[in-house]
This record gives C-alpha cells, sequence and structure tokens, in this order.
C-alpha cells in the first residue's frame, strides 16, 4: 500500500535562534524541502534555505486567500518530494491557521513536532499560571466580537495587536474603559524585549506595536452592557 507524503510541521520558537529546540534544529538537517510560513521572525536564520511565503501576504486579495495558498505549496512539494518540512513562529499548536488547514488534509501524512510559544514567555514574564488564573487567550482582531464574554471575566491576553488601528478598535469597542491600564508584552525573547503598562486611554497612541507584540488585561472586572459595544470600525 501506498504510503503518504510526510510533513513535518515545526516551530522556531518565539525569539531568537536559542529558543529553537533540539528537535528542531535535527530536522532542518536532515529534511531537505523547506518552508517557513514567514521571513520576518527573529529565528528565521536557522532555515537560509527554506522558501517562505511573505510575498503571499502582500499579493493576496485577502489574508483569507493566503492560508490556503501556503498548504497547497506545502502538499504539493510534499506529493512531488516525499517528506517537507514547514515551520511557523512560535509553537505550531498556537494560533497557526495554516498547521490547522494542513492537518485537515487527507493528502499527506502531518508530524506536528511541539515547540516553545511566545505564550510560555508571556507566562514566565507576567508570574501568572494561566491554569490557576483562568486566563483567556484571543485575537486582537475579534476583540469587539469577544467583548460580552470577556467582561467581567478575569485576566485576558491579547494576541495579534499588530498595528495602531487594531489597538484603536480594542481600545474603541466599548464606550467605557475596560481596564485602568494594560500590560504590554513587547518582543518577549528578544534583545529589546520591553514590558511596560499604559493607561487605557492611550492604547492606540503611546507606543508603536508590531508582529511582536501582545496585550494583558490583567483583571477585566467590568461589565460591559450591549449597548455599549461599538464593534469594529474598520
Ligand atoms: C499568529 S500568532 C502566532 C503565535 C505563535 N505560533 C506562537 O506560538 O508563539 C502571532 C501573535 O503572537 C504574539 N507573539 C508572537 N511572538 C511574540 C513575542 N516574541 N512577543 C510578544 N508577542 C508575540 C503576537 O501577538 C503576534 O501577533
Amino acid at each position: 500500500m501506498r504510503t503518504k507524503p510526510i510533513v513535518h510541521i515545526i516551530g522556531l520558537g518565539p525569539g531568537g535562534p536559542d529558543l529553537v529546540t533540539r528537535g528542531a534544529l535535527d530536522l532542518i538537517e536532515s529534511v531537505e524541502t523547506q518552508f517557513l510560513r514567514t521571513e520576518r521572525h527573529p529565528a528565521a536564520v536557522v532555515m537560509p534555505h527554506a522558501q517562505w511565503f511573505d510575498r503571499l501576504y502582500d499579493t493576496a486579495a485577502s489574508t483569507d486567500d493566503v492560508y490556503p495558498s501556503i498548504r497547497d505549496a506545502v502538499v504539493r512539494a510534499a506529493l512531488s518530494d516525499s517528506e517537507v518540512l514547514y515551520a511557523v513562529p512560535g509553537s505550531p499548536v498556537v494560533a497557526e491557521h495554516s498547521v490547522q488547514l494542513l492537518l485537515a488534509d487527507e493528502r499527506v501524512e502531518v508530524r506536528v513536532h511541539p515547540a516553545m510559544s511566545f505564550l510560555d514567555l508571556a507566562w514566565a514574564r507576567l508570574g501568572v499560571d494561566p491554569v490557576a488564573v483562568g486566563a483567556r487567550l484571543i485575537d486582537g482582531y475579534l476583540f469587539a466580537e469577544h467583548l460580552l464574554d470577556l467582561s467581567g471575566s478575569g485576566p485576558v491576553l491579547v494576541a495579534q495587536c499588530d498595528n495602531r488601528f487594531i489597538l484603536s478598535d480594542i481600545k474603541l469597542a466599548s464606550e467605557e474603559a475596560l481596564v485602568d491600564s494594560v500590560t504590554v508584552l513587547h518582543h518577549l525573547g528578544l534583545d529589546d524585549e520591553a514590558i511596560f503598562e499604559v493607561p487605557w486611554d492611550d492604547l492606540d497612541r503611546s507606543f508603536e506595536p508590531d508582529h511582536l507584540t501582545s496585550l494583558w488585561l490583567s483583571s477585566v472586572q467590568r461589565r460591559v452592557r450591549p449597548g455599549r459595544i461599538r464593534g469594529r470600525r474598520r
């Protein structure tokens, strides 16, 4: 019986090459055909021979088109080369839509190799056990959609806060301030790591976020009334 081609999926950790696992480095040494979701990652240097997909983010009509295109390119290569390596930032099982699409693809056998996520660094820096405090994790782009669930629910970590428009959407999602101040987790694991507080009202005008920025709302105790949710402006 013909076996399916194999797609190994690794994560490059949340920061520089020092946070890439030994197992991931061994696969980079041994699997010839290699892909990296984005070259915009501080550990991308460990995969000098990989092809990356950044151009898709620039040329696709919408970001919804990017991930199926990545899946198709990786599967096509696996069908031709029988074994390929696909790498993503952080952990492959945390907020990686292309990994979910590959896992659902019956043309290939997918082997996911666990790695450190930015979440591991976040909990360590904050001194928080997410299970003990019942932390919630959400995507900044979906903040308004989740607002009713979030308010009154305790601590929340918000990922994907990569530009000021998103920070504005988060701040203006509710007519009332959700918390007095927010902890910004910026470039965790890098030399210029910064963790600082900003007042809720200054969230979208006091620092420059990027693809390595997250927010920690230590306690969203205030309840938002449904009529006070603005939703996304864009
Ligand atoms: C698409 S998710 C991918 C997460 C990745 N798979 C992981 O496990 O680290 C990307 C988001 O994770 C957060 N993030 C990733 N690396 C980070 C870092 N070094 N410092 C702070 N936040 C980070 C940011 O919010 C970013 O927008």
